[in-house]
């Protein structure tokens, strides 16, 4: 594999590997070391030390799913509005793992549900240029047929969601697709139409609900919206409260 055929610019150059440590790693190397155009991909099915968001590692079992990593070049997007890369992409791989089955839900942030069982996983490294951003390596995890999930009890995979077990190549294949089609949308700059997609496919939006905060204090709200930045809005009794990422935690 080293090129796509059903796509404009994303996987044109396909950089397939056996195994690979991350392909995010290798595509910031690459990023850093040779002028790279737009849409190049770095991907394996054996990724042996995954990076996974906030510093956790990404964990997948040889040759059972797919990691990806796409160069983009989004210059036409501000830096202070990079979270609409993030839903674009997020909307990207639920499309892709709609495809297959149904009941699927973006988490925020861009955590990717089947159910209550999260399937894929994206993380995305962004350089910024002055206010605008310089380069992108998307990476997206997503758990295809692999069946178990030691010490992951909220993991799940396109295999145990739809009963089918998938070709990977093809699985890649797919998935590029949908992420060329929705950065092709992000591209339009019709902002909205991308936000009210992603909240429409937000995992438990509009649902009162149970969080946490970093200091373990449980409290009940509802998901309202989210910033332009990207944080979650959620109303709780002292009304309409936004958190970061590393302010708040789902219980599920
Ligand atoms: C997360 O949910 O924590 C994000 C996981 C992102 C994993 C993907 S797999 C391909 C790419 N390469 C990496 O090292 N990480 C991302």
């Amino acid at each position: 594999m080293n090129s796509i055929n059903n796509t404009l610019f994303v996987g044109k150059v396909l950089n397939h590997f056996d195994e690979l440590p991350s392909t995010n790693l290798l595509a910031l190397e690459m990023l850093a070391n040779e002028r790279i155009t737009e849409g190049v991909v770095v991907s394996t099915f054996n990724q042996t030390a995954g990076r996974g968001q906030m510093g956790n590692r990404w964990e997948s079992h040889p040759n059972q799913n797919i990691s990806v990593s796409i160069v983009l070049l989004p210059t036409f997007i501000q830096a202070r509005e990079q979270f609409h890369l993030n839903k674009a992409i997020a909307l990207a791989v639920s499309d892709f793992v709609s495809l297959f089955t149904e009941g699927v839900a973006v988490k925020w942030a861009n955590d990717i549900y089947v159910g209550d069982k999260k399937v894929a996983g994206i993380l995305i490294q962004n350089t910024l240029s002055g206010d605008t951003i310089q380069s992108s390596v998307v990476g997206i995890g997503v758990n295809v047929n692999q069946t178990v999930f030691p010490n992951l009890p909220n993991a799940s995979s396109l295999r145990l969601a739809s009963g089918a077990s998938l070709d990977l190549p093809t699985a890649l294949e797919k998935l590029l697709k949908c992420v060329e089609a929705r950065y092709l949308q992000l591209k339009t700059r019709k902002f909205d139409d991308l936000h009210t997609e992603y909240l429409s496919k937000m995992f438990r939006f509009g649902e009162d609900f149970i969080f946490q905060y970093p200091n373990e204090i449980y409290f009940s709200g509802k998901i309202v919206g989210v910033t332009d930045a990207g944080q979650l809005t959620v109303m709780t009794k002292q009304g309409m409260e936004n958190f970061d990422i590393k302010e708040i935690k789902f219980v599920i």
